[in-house]
């Protein structure tokens, strides 16, 4: 790696001399001041990543909502909500964190096949955007909770366009065989039966086909299976008042090369100036997109323990910080804060927790030592937001840079954290 080299996918995220910078701080300094796990995020990043799907919107009535799971921290909530977010989430936790974060509740969409009456109540007493529903049953209880507060819940109703994303199946979501969505034969006695029930008033209609998509195809075909729908649906007397397309575009992980957002959105609304709807509200639900990159997690080497047919390389953060390796057999790039010079060793770089499955990656060729510093990189979304507690370790600190400014955003957990909430019989 040579001074000034900037990783791949990440202009925030690179070499100053012979050291890490994410933006204008070195990481071997934080690892320093805050002990490792650690996880490190880019405001400029995430901002920039925002601005590509701002310039691809511009001249359009269009909302970005947030899909927070991807990494629900407040102040990262904080820097969209500032950026003129609003927020897709996908239970009452996430209202709540939105509104501890300084969002704004009526640009928050609810998505999720299992949203509870409870969830239903909180979200319809702060008065959210739109709820994305799943199903005939959901609609059933939404109206009910909504007539019960004497209050219309504004519906969107997810389609399932039965589109292959061609992505990994655990996040996959458009497809027949999915328990997301509803089917795309079914929707417009789905919309009939909306239309008719009291505490419902239908404004959109919704698809997310998936995520870590890299290709634009099911993208656009996904759009035409949803505006064949609209056109139907309107025939039928009721009006689709917006246009929810989701999430799902992937990053650079390992050389991927997913389109740019801007370029992807000026298919996609060609598309729709062609079909006559350009100039519909639209929203999207990007997660992975917005935060992916503009994250890495910083781990040290404790062991190297060579092996008859593998090399380990131990390091402190595991699959409870860094889950995606063990539940997607995922890819991250794992780099060094400090490169020596010299050929190296082909380790598996593995965590401390007690399962064969607690590995973040394979078969890597590093030159490294105990003691040394590496970041797993692309590690903005899907990490911290999946941590556990698995083997009572404490979820790690996380860092916001913002330019030379560190922010330390939230503190590592101690052992007493983990069972605060448990008592003795
Ligand atoms: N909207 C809905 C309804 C979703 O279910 C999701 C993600 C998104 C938006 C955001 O998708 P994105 O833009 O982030 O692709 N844990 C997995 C990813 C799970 C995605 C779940 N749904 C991973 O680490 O790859």
């Amino acid at each position: 790696m040579t001074a000034n080299t900037a990783l791949p996918g990440q202009p925030q995220i690179a070499y100053a001399g012979d050291q890490l910078h994410v933006e204008g701080v070195a990481l071997s300094q934080l690892a320093r001041e805050q002990g490792t796990p650690l996880f490190v995020y880019s405001k400029a990043a995430m901002l920039s990543a925002l601005a590509a799907y701002q310039r691809g919107f511009a001249g359009r009535q269009a909302h970005i909502c947030y899909a927070m799971k991807a990494n629900s921290s407040l102040a990262i909530l904080q820097v969209f909500a500032e950026a003129g977010c609003g927020f897709d989430i996908v239970s009452g936790g996430e209202l709540a964190r939105v509104l501890a974060a300084g969002g704004d509740p009526a640009k928050v969409i609810f998505s999720g096949v299992g949203k509870t009456r409870h969830e239903m109540k909180q979200a319809l007493q702060v008065g959210i955007g739109c709820f994305n529903v799943e199903s005939e049953a959901e609609l059933d209880v939404l109206s009910e909770v909504a007539v019960s507060m004497s209050k219309q819940a504004p519906v969107s109703l997810r389609v399932n366009p039965n589109v292959d994303p061609k992505t990994h199946p655990y996040i996959s979501t458009g497809l027949k065989g999915n328990k997301f969505g509803i089917a795309h034969e079914e929707a417009l006695r789905a919309y009939r039966h909306a239309a008719s029930l009291p505490g419902l008033k239908v404004v959109g209609i919704d698809c997310h086909i998936g995520s870590q998509i890299t290709d634009s195809t099911p993208y656009l075909d996904a759009m035409d299976r949803v505006l064949d729908l609209v056109a139907e649906v309107e025939s039928a007397g009721i009006p689709i008042h917006h246009i929810d397309f989701g999430g799902g575009l992937g990053i650079n992980y390992n050389g991927d090369t997913p389109p740019e957002a801007d370029a992807l959105w000026a298919q996609l609304l060609a598309k729709l100036d062609a079909r006559g709807y350009g100039q519909r509200q639209l929203m999207i639900e990007p997660g992975r997109s917005l935060v992916g990159n503009a994250g890495v997690c910083l781990t040290e080497v404790l062991y190297l323990k060579p092996g008859e047919q593998k090399n380990f390389c131990i390091v402190d953060a595991a699959m409870n910080d860094l889950p995606r390796p063990a539940m997607y057999q995922a890819f991250h790039q794992i780099v060094p804060l400090q490169p020596r010079s010299g050929d190296g060793v082909v380790y598996d770089v593995v965590g401390p927790v007690c399962e064969s499955g607690d590995w973040i990656g394979r078969d890597r060729q590093m030159l490294v030592q105990a003691g040394d510093v590496l970041a797993v990189l692309s590690a903005g979304a899907y990490c911290m937001s999946m941590a556990s507690n698995y083997n009572t370790r404490g979820r790690a600190a996380e860092i916001l840079v913002d330019g030379t400014k560190a922010h330390l955003i939230r503190q590592r957990e101690s052992a007493f954290d983990t069972f605060a909430l448990e008592q003795l019989v």
